[in-house]
Order: structure tokens, then C-alpha cells, then sequence
């Protein structure tokens, strides 16, 4: 009986945690990031990491700590957070220079990171965080 009894639990638990992990499936569909308003939510993370690293560090000049807010009380990066204004301009700042592309030079359906973009952060920026500078 008692052996029953174990194995009914067993089989309740596994069904649970089955049921749990397509439940956090469906509350992100495609994408391993939250917080994106700009960048296509299913960005790959190679992508991601490439306009982070190349587009935003080199073409400003600055490190990922510019734009994303410490965590509390660590001095790890919350990439989620949206408390820095820098990343708050970041993101008007992306969606002008995608609507420049588009706009002004035809380039068809833009995207950051693209090797096809005729306007980049670089082209102002030039590798400082305010241009002219
Ligand atoms: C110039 C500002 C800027 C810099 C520098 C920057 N980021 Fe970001 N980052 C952003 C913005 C803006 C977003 C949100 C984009 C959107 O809303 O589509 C973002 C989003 C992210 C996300 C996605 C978080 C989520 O789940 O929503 C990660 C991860 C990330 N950045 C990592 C980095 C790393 C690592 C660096 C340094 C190598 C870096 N960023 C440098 C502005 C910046
Ligand atoms: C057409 C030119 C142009 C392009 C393209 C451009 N920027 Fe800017 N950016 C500016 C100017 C000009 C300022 C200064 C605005 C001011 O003085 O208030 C600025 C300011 C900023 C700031 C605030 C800096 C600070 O020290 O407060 C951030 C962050 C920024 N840009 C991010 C970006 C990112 C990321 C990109 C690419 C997605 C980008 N910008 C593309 C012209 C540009």
C-alpha cells in the first residue's frame, strides 16, 4: 500500500512539473529577453550581443553600465531595469536611427545590427556618448 501510495505522489509531482514548465513556455514564446520595445522579441542572443557590444559600447565609447542599472546591492548588471535614462534615450535613439535608414536613405525594413544600415550610432557618435564632443 504504502509503496502505492509513494508512486501516486511521484506520478503527481512529474505531471506537475510538466504542466509548470509549458506554463513558463508559453510566458515567453520565442525569446530569452524581457524587456525588449525596439529590438524584435525573438532576437537571437548572438545578435543581441553583437549590437550591445559593437553597435553600443564601440560607437559610444562607453561600457554596458552607461545605459543598465546595478542591481540592488551588488554591483551585477540588471539588464532588465529600465532606471537609467541613458537607456531610455538609447531606445529613441534606435528607433530615429531606423527611421533615418528607412526614411532617407530607402533602406528596405531596417534593423540595428544590420550590415546594410547607411546611418549607425558610429555615424554620429563616432565613439563618444555625446557627438560633437
Ligand atoms: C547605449 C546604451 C546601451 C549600452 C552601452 C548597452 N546596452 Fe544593453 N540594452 C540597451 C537598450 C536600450 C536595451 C533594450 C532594447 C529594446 O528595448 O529593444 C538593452 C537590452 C539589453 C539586454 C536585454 C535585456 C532583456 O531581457 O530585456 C541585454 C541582455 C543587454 N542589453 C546586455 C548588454 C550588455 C552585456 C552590454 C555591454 C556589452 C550592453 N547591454 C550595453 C542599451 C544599452
Ligand atoms: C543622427 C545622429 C545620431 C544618431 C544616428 C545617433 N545619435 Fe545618439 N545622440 C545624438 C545627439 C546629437 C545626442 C546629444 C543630444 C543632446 O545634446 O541632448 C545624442 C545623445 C545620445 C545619448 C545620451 C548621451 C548622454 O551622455 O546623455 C545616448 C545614450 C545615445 N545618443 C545613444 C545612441 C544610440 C544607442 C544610437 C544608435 C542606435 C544613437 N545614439 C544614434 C545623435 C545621434
Amino acid at each position: 500500500m504504502l509503496v502505492n501510495k509513494r508512486t501516486r505522489v511521484v506520478t503527481g509531482l512529474a505531471v506537475a512539473v510538466t504542466i509548470a514548465s509549458i506554463t513558463a513556455g508559453w510566458a515567453k514564446p520565442d525569446s530569452e529577453f524581457v524587456n525588449l520595445k525596439v529590438l524584435p522579441k525573438d532576437v537571437s542572443s548572438k545578435i543581441l550581443q553583437h549590437i550591445m557590444i559593437d553597435e553600443f559600447e564601440d560607437g559610444l565609447g562607453v561600457n554596458c553600465a552607461f545605459c543598465h542599472a546595478e542591481q540592488k546591492g551588488s554591483h551585477k548588471l540588471d539588464y532588465v531595469s529600465d532606471a537609467k535614462p541613458e537607456k531610455q534615450i538609447a531606445r529613441s535613439m534606435m528607433r530615429m536611427t531606423l527611421k533615418l535608414n528607412a526614411r532617407y536613405f530607402q533602406v528596405h525594413r531596417p534593423g540595428l545590427g544590420d550590415p546594410g544600415l547607411v546611418v549607425t550610432c558610429t555615424t554620429c557618435h563616432n565613439g563618444k556618448p555625446m557627438p560633437g564632443e
